[in-house]
Formats: structure tokens, C-alpha cells, sequence
């Protein structure tokens, strides 16, 4: 495995992905916790010191310990990483006035295992270039094996040694070869085999947990999304039914899926599961809760209140979660100096510390797209694995105003109908989230010959990579004419539907 040493630029993250899709297995730790002891333990193959926003020419600037260039294996420095490599080393690094950022073309000025199969001498190239200080003078054992006019250091080698450094960032989709560049690197130099697959992942993690659980009880709370499900299939796998799921029924779920839930992990998977139907709980709680603010804290406080009851008959020595890498990933920020921020996932509450449960996270280090892959490996079903991402808060949410039993019916009825013409449109996955919206607002229509007086309802679909932000799906308009036709037809209530096309920002994706 490969070790990537943090120095907090915005785009490390990105070096593990592509080292992943190229079936490497690599860590990302920051710079200030990888000490020598660090190094012995984790062992790596290779190493890659990422970019950074700090210059390495200021006395507080960051730097990998020096036992790195004792431990012998390869390394290789992105942009500051490089410059890092060139100042201990024994080159120079001089000070910029500006940064410089964007396309540049490098000129191959000497063939290089980096380069094989891709890049050949005299070739000229696009990278994403993030130009900060320069290299102006090489430590001894390297060369220049690439240029650009403004940076002629832009690749350098040290292939006694096997150090590199990149001026530019090959994990950035802009530089066309990155990808590639990097698996030179790992495979060609580091040597690795690139045979971390989601089966090996799958058997090496089953190990974990029997290890790490011993014969203690797992408790595992289901929210009815892929993450906490892949989580629960995969210790079931491992420990059998030392695990025990609960999985609180809100009723403010889409229509049949608390039901596909329960017979997914009670038929299919025969894995001991808790149903506790709380629809009645949370709609008196709700009454006559108009703010949206409010709504979500009765809503997650009451999910803790139901969830630690059931728990405490579990007597379970564990609690498990969905929690994913990107959650995990100790960021670098240098806020007045280099200081460590750790986000991590708290979906119910202090339960762990009241409890007192240790933590099964089996998805620690898996992205998204990673967590789906392995649930398909475990044979979730596709449609569930690929199911758009709903809130905690579900249908609540989507109710502007005080929630109802009626309303919320209405609007699972809607919401069905709508995502069943968008998976016959064949959408569903060129979609990352569409739902109704079912608004405080009644319209005059005409039905027949008949007046009606009944609710609007909006009709959302963005296109988004992360949730962060979003762009509204821009549907056909015979699509759109088509789904209303049906809603007003079918569901009893309903006279008149909008489409929502705000972007996010400014809107968010949820109404509220
Ligand atoms: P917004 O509405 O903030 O939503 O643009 C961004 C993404 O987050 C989801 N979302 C939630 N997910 N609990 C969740 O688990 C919540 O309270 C919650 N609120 C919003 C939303 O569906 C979208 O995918």
C-alpha cells in the first residue's frame, strides 16, 4: 500500500481516488502525524507528498519528517510536495510573488519510467499547473525530465533514488494523463500490483470486524440509505447474528420503502432486524409544527429517544455506522499555522458516550461511489444501491407547513407516481435527486365541468456530483406536461403542478 502525506491542498482527496480506480490501496494522513513510528507501523510500498498552500521557503512552513528519505522506498512530490523534496534535499526553492494556476504544456526532455506508455520525448503535453514558488536549483542525483517556458523544472528525477517531482497536479482530470502518470508511478516505480479490489476489500474488512468485535453484540441502525445498509450486510457477513439492526419507521418515508427495508434484511438476508413503527410517535410530535428548523430537531431528537430505547434491550457492546472516508479524512488547515480539524459523524447523537459502545465503522475508508460498488459486490439489489439520497428528516421536509397524516400520504402517492415516469424515461440515474414537494397552498381548477379547489404541487430534479451545489434537471417539456396530466388525474388532492428550476445556491435541494 501507498502512503499519501498531507499538506493541505484542495484536491489531495482526488489523489486517492485515482490511485483507488487504479486498484492501489493508499491512506491520505497529514503531514504532522506521520512520524517515524507512524512510517514503521504503516509500512508503505511508496510514499506521495500532496500540494499545499504553504511556501517552503517561510519558518513555519510544513515538512515531512526527514525519515523518509532514510526509509527507502520511492516518493514522489506534487507541486509543494516537490518543493519539499527539493529543499531537504539540498536544492533551492525561491519565493514567488504570485501564484500561477491553470493549463500549461510540458515538454518530455528525457524518457522516464514516469512517462512509459504515454508520454515520449520531444512530446508536449496539457497538465494543470499550480505554480506557487520555484525550483531554481536541483539537489544532487536529479534532472530535469520535463519543462515548460516558465517552470524548467516542471518533472524532475532522481532514478538512482526513484524520487520525482510534478510541478503540475496529475490528479486533476484537466492534466489528461494524470491517471496515468500516476500509475507509472505506483506500479512501474513502486512496484505495486494494483490487485485491491472490492472483493479483497470485502474479505480483509470481514477479518476486521470478527477481530476487532470478538463474541460482543453489534447494534446497527438502519436509515433505510445504501451506506448504513452495506454497513449492516458486511458485518452480517462477518458475525452473524451477533448483530442486531434497528431500524426506526418514521412514516415519513417514500412509498414501500420502510417495507422493501424490512424484507430486504428479514427475507432476504436473514439478518436480525428491530421494526419499530413509530409513524404515530413522530406525526404527534409534529402537530401543528410549522417552522422548519423546529421540525428537524423534534424529528432527530425523537428518532434518538426511540433508537436508545430499543438499543438499551440490545445490551450491545458495539454501535455501527455507515461513516464514509470523505467524513473521516483528517483535513489540513493552516489558520494562523498548520492545525488539524477532524470531521466526524455523530447520526445519533451522543449515543456512543451515554451507552458507552465502542464504534464499528466498517466504511471508514470508502468513498460514495465505492460504498455502492460493495454493496453490489454483497449482492444489495441495483435499485437499491443506486437509489437517490434522501434526508434524515424524509417527507417532513417536503411538506412546507404544519405535516399531516393525510398530507404526507398525498404526497408519498405524488412523489411515487413522479420517480415511476422518470425511471420509464429512463433518468433515474442521469439524476442525482428528484422528489415532489407538496405545498401550503390551494389553487382554483376546473375538472369537467366541475370547480376545484385543491393543493399545488412542485415537482424538483437536479443534477449534482456531492449535494453541494446543484443544477436544476432541465426537462422536456412534454415530460414534465405528461407527469402533471397523471398527478392531477390520479391523485386525489392535487390540481396543479410546478416545476422548481432554481440552481443551487441560491435554493438548496430541500424546500427546507
Ligand atoms: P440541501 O437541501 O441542503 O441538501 O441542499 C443537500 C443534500 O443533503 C440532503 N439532506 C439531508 N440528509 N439529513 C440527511 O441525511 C438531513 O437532515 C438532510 N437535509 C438535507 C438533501 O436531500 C440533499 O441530498
Amino acid at each position: 500500500r501507498l502512503l499519501v502525506i498531507d499538506f493541505g491542498s484542495q484536491v489531495t482527496q482526488l489523489i486517492a481516488r485515482r490511485l483507488r480506480e487504479d486498484g492501489i490501496y493508499c491512506e491520505i494522513h497529514p503531514f504532522n502525524r506521520v512520524d517515524a513510528a507512524f512510517l514503521e507501523e504503516f509500512s508503505p510500498k511508496g510514499i506521495i507528498l500532496s500540494g499545499g498552500p504553504s511556501s517552503v521557503r517561510t519558518a513555519t512552513a510544513p515538512r515531512p519528517i526527514e525519515a523518509i528519505y532514510a526509509y527507502g522506498v520511492p516518493i514522489l512530490g506534487i507541486c509543494y510536495g516537490e518543493q519539499c523534496l527539493v529543499a531537504q534535499l539540498g536544492g533551492e526553492v525561491e519565493r514567488a510573488t504570485h501564484r500561477e494556476f491553470g493549463r500549461a504544456d510540458v515538454t518530455v526532455v528525457s524518457s522516464s519510467p514516469l512517462f512509459q506508455g504515454v508520454w515520449t520525448e520531444g512530446g508536449t503535453y496539457p497538465v494543470w499547473m499550480s505554480h506557487g514558488d520555484r525550483v531554481i536549483a536541483l539537489p544532487d542525483g536529479f534532472h530535469p525530465i520535463a519543462t515548460t517556458p516558465s517552470a524548467p523544472f516542471a518533472v524532475i528525477a532522481d532514478e538512482l533514488r526513484n524520487y520525482y517531482g510534478v510541478q503540475f497536479h496529475p490528479e486533476v482530470v484537466h492534466t489528461l494523463d494524470g491517471a496515468r502518470l500516476l500509475s507509472n508511478f505506483t506500479r512501474q516505480i513502486c512496484g505495486l500490483s494494483g490487485d485491491w479490489t472490492m472483493a479483497s476489500f470485502r474479505e480483509e474488512m470481514t477479518a476486521k470486524i470478527k477481530d476487532q468485535v470478538g463474541d460482543g453484540r453489534v447494534i446497527c441502525g438502519l436509515s433505510g440509505g445504501v451506506d448504513s445498509a452495506v454497513a449492516a450486510v458486511l458485518i452480517h457477513e462477518a458475525i452473524g447474528d451477533q448483530l442486531t439492526c434497528v431500524f426506526v419507521d418514521t412514516g415519513l418515508m417514500r412509498q414501500g420503502e420502510a417495507r422493501a427495508v424490512v424484507d430486504l434484511f428479514r427475507e432476504h438476508y436473514h439478518i436480525p432486524l428491530v421494526h419499530v413503527e413509530a409513524e404515530d410517535l413522530f406525526l404527534s410530535k409534529l402537530e401543528g409544527v410549522e417552522d422548519p428548523e423546529r421540525k428537524r430537531k423534534i424529528i432527530g431528537g425523537t428518532f434518538i429517544d426511540v433508537f436508545e430505547a430499543e438499543a438499551k434491550k440490545i445490551k450491545g457492546d458495539f454501535l455501527a455506522q455507515g461513516t464514509l472516508y470523505p467524513d473521516v479524512i483528517e483535513s489540513v488547515s493552516f489558520d494562523g499555522g498548520p492545525s488539524v480539524t477532524i470531521k466526524s459523524h455523530h447520526n445519533v447523537g451522543g449515543l456512543p458516550e451515554r451507552m458507552n459502545l465502542k464504534l464499528v465503522e466498517p466504511l471508514r475508508e470508502l468513498f460514495k461511489d465505492e460504498v455502492r460498488h460493495l454493496g453490489q459486490e454483497l449482492g444489495l439489489p441495483e435499485g437499491f444501491v443506486k437509489r437517490h439520497p434522501f434526508p434524515g428528516p424524509g417527507l417532513a421536509i417536503r411538506i412546507p407547513g404544519a405535516v399531516t397524516r393525510e398530507k404526507a400520504d398525498l404526497l408519498r402517492q405524488a412523489d411515487a407516481i413522479y420517480l415511476e415516469e422518470i425511471r420509464a424515461e429512463g433518468l433515474y440515474d442521469a439524476i442525482w435527486q428528484a422528489f415532489a414537494v407538496l405545498l401550503p397552498v390551494k389553487t382554483v381548477g376546473v375538472m369537467g365541468d366541475e370547480r376545484s379547489y385543491d393543493w399545488v404541487l412542485a415537482l424538483r430534479a437536479v443534477t449534482s456530483t456531492d449535494g453541494m451545489t446543484a443544477e436544476s434537471y432541465p426537462f422536456e417539456h412534454r415530460f414534465l406536461s405528461r407527469v402533471a396530466t397523471r398527478l392531477i388525474n390520479e391523485v386525489d388532492g392535487i390540481n396543479r403542478v410546478t416545476y422548481d428550476v432554481t440552481s443551487k445556491p441560491p435554493g438548496t435541494i430541500e424546500w427546507e
